[in-house]
């Protein structure tokens, strides 16, 4: 068994990537921490104890940074819902989070199970930032950092024109976890937009399984759909996080380069763009694996396998 520690800002693609790990009979959730980012993260947290109850999972779940670092938190709940899960009413309060708070639970983690832990983290970096600040030892105690985050090799931003959501919330972040020395696999969104998009047909295979954990990650895309239709004019919702949730799971169909990556800190219209420094011209060295191909097929087979 593999085990997983998975840092999240719980909302509706979020939500699918954590049903897949958890469905996966090789792989061991040992925690959920979670950190604020597309939602406040009071609703983060409950949206993730939701979603593991759904799973009718016992992993526990950890609350971590309410905001970024060195910024305000800005959410996208006008891309994922006010409640972070499509506004469909479901009943995501009242439940309680275990004891413990998300930056600590990373280090303790790792530090007890040096080489064993596949650390993936599909939000905003601060509880990953804050965890290296406290105890840089846990950078070559990982066994694996796999982040849905940035824009790959040349992709376009998803929330300005050159930066996507989770590198832009706290780019600060980002830097710390760039310079940390951790084994890091950066999964972009130019993967997702070019291989996880959610069309009509994908829709009606994913429905067609039956399960409750198949009918929960359709449902709940209801404002990402609409936010795709109108915004980012793709072919239907795309699944970012899950489709870094397959790398994690299984990274040989993958393609990837070992490239020098670095992200702009200052203000808009750079802040959070990733700068990647194809022919050292900033003398960097390279520093993380980018991913620039998933394939869609490898990806949608292991995603129907695990909802279903
Ligand atoms: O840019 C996409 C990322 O931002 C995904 O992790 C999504 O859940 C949001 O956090
Ligand atoms: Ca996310």
């Amino acid at each position: 068994m593999r085990k997983f520690l998975i840092d999240t800002d719980t909302a509706s693609d979020d939500a699918v990537a954590m049903c897949m790990a958890l469905a996966h009979p090789d792989v061991d959730v040992v925690g959920f921490t979670v950190v604020a980012g597309n939602v406040p993260l009071d609703q983060a947290v409950q949206n993730a104890l939701y979603t593991v109850e759904l799973c009718g999972a016992d992993t526990p779940v950890y609350a971590g940074a309410p905001a970024p670092m060195a910024r305000d938190l800005q959410t996208a709940q006008e891309v994922h819902g006010e409640d972070g899960m499509g506004d469909i009413g479901l009943p995501l309060s009242g439940r309680t989070p275990a004891e413990g708070w998300g930056p600590q639970v990373i280090v303790d983690t790792i530090r007890a199970n040096p080489g064993e832990v596949t650390l993936i983290a599909i939000g905003p970096l601060t509880n990953l930032a804050i965890a290296l600040l406290w105890a840089p030892d846990i950078a070559e105690k990982v066994e694996r950092v796999v982040i849905m985050g940035g824009t790959g090799e040349h992709g376009p931003g998803n929330i300005t024109p050159t930066a996507e959501f989770n590198f832009w919330v706290d780019p600060e972040a980002v830097r710390v976890v760039l310079r940390s020395g951790m084994p890091l696999e950066l999964v972009g969104w130019d993967v997702s937009i070019a291989n996880a998009v959610v069309t009509e047909e994908r829709r009606a295979e994913i429905r067609a399984l039956g399960t409750a954990q198949a009918n929960f990650s359709i449902d709940i895309q209801a404002t990402l759909a609409q936010y795709a239709w109108e915004e980012t004019r793709l072919a239907g919702p795309d699944f970012p996080d899950p489709i870094a949730m397959a790398h994690a799971i299984d990274p040989s169909p993958a393609t990837s380069e070992f490239l020098a990556v670095d992200i702009a800190i200052g203000p808009d219209p750079m802040r959070g763009t990733m700068i990647v420094d194809h022919y050292g011209f900033a003398q960097g060295t390279p520093n993380a694996t980018v991913v620039t191909r998933y394939p869609e097929d490898a990806f949608f087979g292991m995603l129907y396998e695990l909802l279903g």
